[in-house]
């Protein structure tokens, strides 16, 4: 007896590493099974039914990005504020992880302030490839005391040509503003803080391309122009005030996100029947405050440019 007892208590200590294991395997087997079907179960989310993503604090790392300009482009406050530099060896820029067909989405950004002369801050949706599509939204920076320029111009099949820019009836490097792009398949929209600034319908039926095949990245930067942006290229980047900085915050997208992977979208048939951000378009009243506002504030307009177009602007020039 005292034999074998000694020998089980020798045995012990294998007996419980064993049953150890046993229940550890076990474990680390339900956590994998688990985060396989979660997986599973969000890309079935991706590709089946409607979704939007909303970045509320502490997001931006999950949904951007940095694209270049390692350094100067940074996530803070918990990836609720990101902003972006440039000095004089490099600018910077982020890129949003998913890729839309369709959405709005709405950023609020903050510009360089003071001289920013030479300097372009970008805000963008683009598609990959030679006929690439794509919706802009530049900030082009000022000597200080004069005014940003925001230019716009939208791409279809990879034919630009379509530049409008404005001044803004505000300060835009004093506060944050929110700039928007509603992108479905009737029209695209640009907004500053909720106002329509410019509309870009669908005229196919006039035979222009309309972005609606490809699928577009979020894209921003910030970087050196200063043979072209400011004042033609008159005044220079003054290097003495680097670094300049522009910030983001608060980030938000509604609209069907691309799956590479299964070459489908989140959104089905009926959210193009149902969804706002799918269907909207401007109303009569939205669309004579931005017609009023253009009047005012529009100081380039390509539908107007007897001088680049001599044969006439495009055939949707009839109907923005
Ligand atoms: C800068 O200010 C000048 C003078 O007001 C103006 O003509 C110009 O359009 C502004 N914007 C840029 C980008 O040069
Ligand atoms: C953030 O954006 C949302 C949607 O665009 C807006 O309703 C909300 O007021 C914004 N929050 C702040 C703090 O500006
Ligand atoms: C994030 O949280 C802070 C305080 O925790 C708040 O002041 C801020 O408005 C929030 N931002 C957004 C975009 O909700």
């Amino acid at each position: 007896m005292p034999p074998r007892n000694s020998r089980s208590h020798k045995f012990l200590p294998y007996l419980a590493f064993i049953l150890f294991s046993a229940i550890f395997v076990f474990k680390v087997d339900i956590i994998i099974s688990q985060t396989i079907s979660g997986a599973a179960r969000r890309n079935n989310l991706e590709s089946t039914s409607s979704s939007a993503i909303v970045v509320g604090n502490g997001t931006f790392h999950r949904h951007f990005l940095v694209a270049w300009g390692e350094g100067r482009a940074r996530m803070l406050e918990d990836g609720e504020l990101l902003t972006l530099s440039l000095d004089k060896s490099s600018g910077s820029g982020f890129e949003s992880k998913k890729v839309f067909l369709f959405a709005k989405i709405d950023m609020q950004i903050k510009l360089v302030p003071g001289n920013a002369a030479g300097t372009v801050t970008t805000y963008y949706l683009s598609s990959e490839g030679d006929h690439h599509d794509e919706i802009d939204f530049e900030f082009l920076g000022n000597s200080s005391g004069n005014p940003y320029t925001l230019h716009t111009n939208v791409f279809s099949q990879g034919k630009g040509e379509r530049e409008q820019q404005f001044f803004l009836w505000f300060d835009p490097t004093q506060d944050f503003h929110t700039y928007s792009i509603l992108w479905n398949p009737k029209t695209i929209v640009f907004y500053v803080d909720n106002i329509p600034i410019r509309e870009f319908k669908n005229a196919e039926k006039l035979g222009v391309p309309f972005p609606k095949d490809q699928p577009m990245r979020i894209f921003s930067s910030l970087w050196n122009a200063d043979d072209w942006a400011t004042q033609g290229g008159r005044v220079k980047t003054n290097w003495a005030l680097a670094p300049f900085t522009a910030s983001y915050r608060n980030f938000s997208a509604d609209g069907c996100i691309w799956s590479y992977r299964t070459r489908s979208t989140s959104c089905n048939s009926n959210d193009f029947l149902t969804k706002p951000v799918l269907t909207m378009e401007l109303d009569q009243r939205s669309r004579g405050r931005m017609k009023r506002l253009q009047r005012e504030l529009m100081i380039y307009d390509y539908c107007k440019d007897k001088w680049r177009f001599p044969n006439g602007p495009g055939p949707e020039c009839e109907i923005n």
